[in-house]
């Protein structure tokens, strides 16, 4: 599913520097940008079940995300379990899996947390990315994590360790806003429609946040000249 974020034009806060290639200044500091927007994120949803609150969440998200984030969602659900018997040849599934990735320029993984730490399926999903050895399409990819749970602690520790292994896996990740969503009832209606209004602009800024972090990632900033 290819969905293309809904709350209006964001393009931040950049004080006038102009991001294209080839339109700097000489002299002045100028900015190249490799990839121009609208940039493609694919996202992952942790859990596999059919009334997920992380689905609700990835939901929401989508709507509120800046206009020039286009998004695919990546499902987990239908890979085999990892082996590394098969990096000779990997099943088409995972062949497909891979290449989705592949084609994005930023991740979002939205999770929740099993017994303290990120759930099996999207382990499994991330192993497959990273192998066979030399072949991460995880590395150099912009990420964010994000999740939901019904009680408070809203997946901090399923974040943390989910953070620790990107980071093994040479993915900048945005590290700052955090978000950690105790998603009670009624938060989110089926539609993605956030009914708290201090959730709902959190969320959109985390969005925003997220669209500022890919671009700074795929921005190539030129050493000032001696
Ligand atoms: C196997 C399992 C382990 C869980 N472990 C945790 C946990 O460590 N921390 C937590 O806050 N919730 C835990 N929960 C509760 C989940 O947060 C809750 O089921 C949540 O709805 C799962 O997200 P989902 O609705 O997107 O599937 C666990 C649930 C399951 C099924």
């Amino acid at each position: 599913m290819t969905y293309i974020g809904g709350s209006g034009r964001f393009r931040g806060a950049r004080g006038g520097l102009d991001t294209r290639a080839g339109r700097g200044q000489a002299g002045s500091m100028a900015t190249i940008n490799e990839l121009a927007p609208p940039y493609r994120v694919g996202y992952f949803v942790g859990s596999l079940s059919a009334t997920s609150i992380n689905r609700s969440l990835a939901t929401a998200l989508l709507r509120l995300a800046p206009q020039d984030l286009v998004f695919t969602e990546i499902r987990i659900g239908g890979l085999p379990l990892y082996n590394r018997d098969f990096d000779g040849d990997f099943p088409p599934a995972a062949r497909e899996f891979k290449a989705a990735i592949a084609a994005q320029e930023a991740l979002l993984f939205v999770t929740p947390e099993y017994n303290r730490s990120l759930p099996g399926a999207l382990k499994n999903a991330i192993d497959w990315a990273s192998r066979p050895a030399g072949e991460n399409v995880i590395a150099r990819k912009a990420t964010a994590v994000i999740g939901a749970s019904p009680g408070p602690i809203g997946t901090a520790v399923a974040q943390q360790q989910l953070r620790s292994v990107l980071s093994f896996l040479q993915a900048p990740q945005m590290n700052a806003p955090e978000a950690y969503i105790q998603l009670r009832p009624g938060l989110i209606a089926e539609d993605g429609t956030v009914t708290d209004e201090r959730t709902e602009d959190f969320l959109r800024g985390f969005m925003g946040s997220f669209f500022e972090f890919i671009e700074r990632v795929l921005t190539v900033v030129p050493k000032p000249r001696p």
